[in-house]
């Protein structure tokens, strides 16, 4: 290796959101962030969801099985809420030892929302028993009124959903995902320490402009939808400070590019293939690759309190190309940065 390029030595990185999806998409998924990660909190959005344990151990299983030999991967599975969630399904994932947490996508909100909640009240009881087992409440933290500005809909969820809610239970550990707004930055700063929050990659690398001016992209489309550069800087800061409340998780979505490519695309960037690349180019933007090991390796797993890895992953400063597609079933995905450079490297 040339001595002047620079390197970066970290434990390995964990994912705390990624979408996999189900079968034929899992041999590219796993493998994917199998080669990065050591675990991933793997979200239940399926057709049909993931709303008890025994399914949720059933698509671990299958997810296993997708592992290529050598490589190795721990999926932390997660519960899909609905407005019949019992407490007593919450009590069975809980002893189940392998679901780590429980999902709240409103109705509506997003990718395989229909079976989502309709109304906060009613998992009340599903979270005064995850507030008593210390199962990990995660949110999609967006407004679906359709009168609500889709810019503004993360926003005034804070103030209507989230601010009423963590006073009702102030002991519930909550994971406010792939926030995207400086009012969301805020809001986790100035919680208790049972508050914490995830980063994409694309809300630190893009903002609406690369999404819509010059023409439409339709593979920066994704939800909660980028918002203004003011924003992207927030979120920039919150993630390269140090704060231990702001975690890793992708939000990677493998869609068929017919899906996105579409007068009606869906929501969703596929980045698992180079998630830390990208995380270590966003990171040295902000002259700050030095905080990249704490947000991608210690505070999510410091959060699930679960050990932190003991691997090493190692990566440098050497341009590569990613590639302008990859095969899946009969369909193409294309990932995000399609055949533009990735400014760092993971070294094998
Ligand atoms: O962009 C997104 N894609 N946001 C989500 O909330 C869901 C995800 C998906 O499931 O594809
Ligand atoms: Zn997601």
């Amino acid at each position: 290796m040339n001595s002047a390029t620079p390197t970066v030595t970290l434990v390995q990185p964990d994912d705390w959101h990624i979408h996999l999806r189900d079968g034929p998409a899992l041999a590219r998924t796993v493998n994917d962030a199998a080669k990065q990660f050591g675990r991933v909190i793997v979200m239940p959005n399926l057709l049909p969801p993931v709303t008890n344990t025994v399914q949720a151990q059933q698509y671990r299983q299958r997810i296993i099985e997708a592992l290529d030999l050598q490589l190795t991967l721990d999926p932390l599975m997660v519960l899909y809420l609905t407005d019949n969630t019992s407490a007593d399904t919450v009590r069975q994932a809980k002893q189940s030892g392998f679901v780590h947490a429980a999902k709240l996508y409103p109705a509506g909100a997003t990718t395989h929302s229909d079976s989502g909640v309709t109304d906060i009240k009613n998992i009340y009881p599903a979270l005064e028993e995850m507030q008593k087992n210390g199962l990990v409440f995660s949110i999609h933290g967006e407004i679906t009124d359709s009168h609500v500005d889709i810019f503004d809909r993360e926003e005034k969820f804070i103030d209507q959903i989230l601010t009423p809610l963590v006073s009702d239970f102030p002991e519930l550990k909550i994971v406010f995902e792939h926030i995207t707004t400086q009012q969301a930055v805020d809001f986790v700063q100035s919680a208790n320490d049972n508050i914490a929050a995830t980063i994409t990659i694309h809300h630190l690398l893009y903002n609406r402009n690369h999404l819509l001016a010059g023409g439409i992209r339709p593979h920066y489309y994704c939800l909660p939808i980028l918002k203004r550069e003011l924003h992207q800087k927030s979120l920039i800061q919150a993630a390269t400070s140090g704060n231990k409340k702001f975690f890793i998780g992708t939000d990677s979505a493998p869609h068929p590019q017919h899906s996105k490519e579409s007068a009606c695309g869906c929501a969703g960037a596929y980045t698992a293939f180079a998630a830390i690349e990208l995380y270590a180019e966003a990171f040295d933007l902000a002259n700050a690759i030095d905080k990249l090991e704490g947000f991608a390796s210690f505070y999510g797993a410091d959060f699930y309190q679960l050990p932190r890895n003991t691997q090493l992953i190692t990566l440098q400063k050497k341009t590569w190309q990613a590639p302008s597609h990859f095969d899946m079933s009969d369909d193409k995905l294309i990932p995000l940065r399609a055949q533009q450079d990735i400014l760092w490297s993971l070294i094998d």
